[in-house]
């Protein structure tokens, strides 16, 4: 590769919007190059048809452990504390994985939960109009809601919803130590491996049961790798949708037009969750890939062994693709061409779930909370500026 690289990850200042510099990337050249924080490069892809072009592309690989993996941040550079999980897996063993879930993401049985899911957001919209002390969006409305989805998929049971919650929960909290999300993680897991000896038993209708009697007793699938899937399936889930509907309600908020639109008519709100998708795209830093052989993308040609980075969020404000990309627009045309989701083999498996959930969560909160605000001024709001996948620690708001 050449030598003149840009820094990246490019410090992020604006809480809705797409640093200057990465839109600017994206129009003087279809790839660049960036130099990361351990001075390796790799080439950043930010054209929409590019980043189609990685995604798809079987030359690339997720795997985390190859040499030349771009990888955005200190502290996950040894090999063995990569986790491996099925986002940094390569064919055939993530389909093999991913083949053994998909019967469970589908957008019929995401639909199913649709009442279920509108009974539980009714429920924390009573409960905030019922609290006297301050409100929390992310620990009081948006975080409990995806925690109790992935909760009713996995098979927890009831009583032990709060468990779940206050450790998944500690994964945002501003004042978590890496040492408290560690144990938090350290209990969950164990939990999980309890919850596997409990389906053995008595199995049920859900995720946990059916890998136990599919697989892991038939002997297909081991007790460890079934736990770490469902720890997984927890930690992709539930944070990056909470972070979407606390990001979504403020975005609203911050443009009373769009949002006007959207209360005189609600059969706007799956078109409008699919912009805000688009144009928050939250999963600002999750696509690594490596070449396993040399390949051409745009007019660049990548050789084997180099790493890129595929953003997102600059496709998704391309303008060969969607018109004004900077404009927030409810009503756009093609905005389910949006790769918030990423795209390819890896495509966000929990999407039908999370795009459920978004629907009920800001339909029910704007309709039933009229007077709903933010509690502070957008510049005291704690944003996770330095993460992968971009969102609040908490969002106080008044009623
Ligand atoms: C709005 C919320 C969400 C966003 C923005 C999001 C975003 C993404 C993206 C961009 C990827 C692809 C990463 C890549 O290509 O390397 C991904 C993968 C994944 N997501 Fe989501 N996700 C969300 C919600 C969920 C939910 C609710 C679940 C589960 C219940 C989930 C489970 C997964 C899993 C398991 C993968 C890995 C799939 C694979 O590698 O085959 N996500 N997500």
């Amino acid at each position: 590769m050449p030598t003149t690289a840009v820094r990246f990850p490019f410090t992020r200042t604006r809480p809705f919007d797409l640093e200057p510099e990465i839109s600017e990337l994206r129009e003087s050249a279809s790839i660049s190059q960036a130099e990361l924080f351990d001075g390796k490069l790799a080439w950043l892809i930010t054209r929409f048809d590019d980043v189609m072009a990685v995604c798809t592309n079987p030359a690339f690989s997720s795997d985390t452990t190859k040499d030349g993996y771009p990888e955005v941040f200190e502290g996950r550079t040894s090999k063995a504390d990569k986790e491996k999980s099925l986002i940094s897996m390569d064919p055939p063993d993530h389909d093999e994985l991913r083949r053994m879930l998909t019967r469970w993401f589908t957008v019929k049985r995401a639909e199913a939960m649709r009442p279920r899911i509108q009974a539980l957001v009714d429920e924390l919209i009573d409960g905030m109009l019922a609290e006297e002390g301050r409100i929390d969006l992310v620990q009081d409305f948006a975080l409990p809601i995806p925690t109790a989805v992935i909760c009713w998929l996995l098979g927890v049971p009831e009583k032990d919803h709060l468990f779940f919650q206050e450790r998944s929960g500690t994964r945002l909290a501003v004042a978590a130590s890496s040492a408290d999300v560690s144990s938090a993680t350290t209990e969950l897991m164990a939990y999980l491996d309890d919850l596997v000896g409990v389906k053995i038993e008595q199995p049920e209708d859900d995720i946990i049961s059916d890998l136990v009697h599919q697989y892991m007793l038939p002997g297909t699938l081991d007790r460890a790798t079934l736990v770490d899937l469902a720890r997984q399936l927890l930690i992709a889930g539930h944070e990056s949708t909470a972070s979407m509907i606390t990001l979504a309600t403020m975005l609203l908020l911050e443009h009373p037009d769009q949002l006007a639109d959207l209360r005189a008519n609600p059969e706007l709100y799956p078109s409008a969750v699919e912009e805000v998708l688009r144009y928050l795209t939250i999963a600002q830093l999750l696509v690594g890939r490596v070449a396993t052989e040399d390949v051409t993308i745009g007019q660049q040609v990548i050789r084997a062994g180099e790493g890129v980075r595929a953003l997102l969020n600059a496709a998704n404000r391309d303008p060969r693709v969607f018109t004004d990309p900077d404009q927030l627009d409810v009503r756009r045309p093609n905005v389910r061409r949006h790769m918030a989701f990423g795209y390819g083999i890896h495509q966000c498996l929990g999407q039908a779930y999370a795009r459920v959930e978004m629907q009920v969560a800001l339909e029910t909160l704007f309709r039933r909370l009229p007077g709903l605000a933010l509690g502070v001024p957008l510049e005291e709001v704690s944003f996770k500026y330095e993460s992968a996948v971009h969102g609040v620690h908490a969002l106080p708001v008044t009623v």
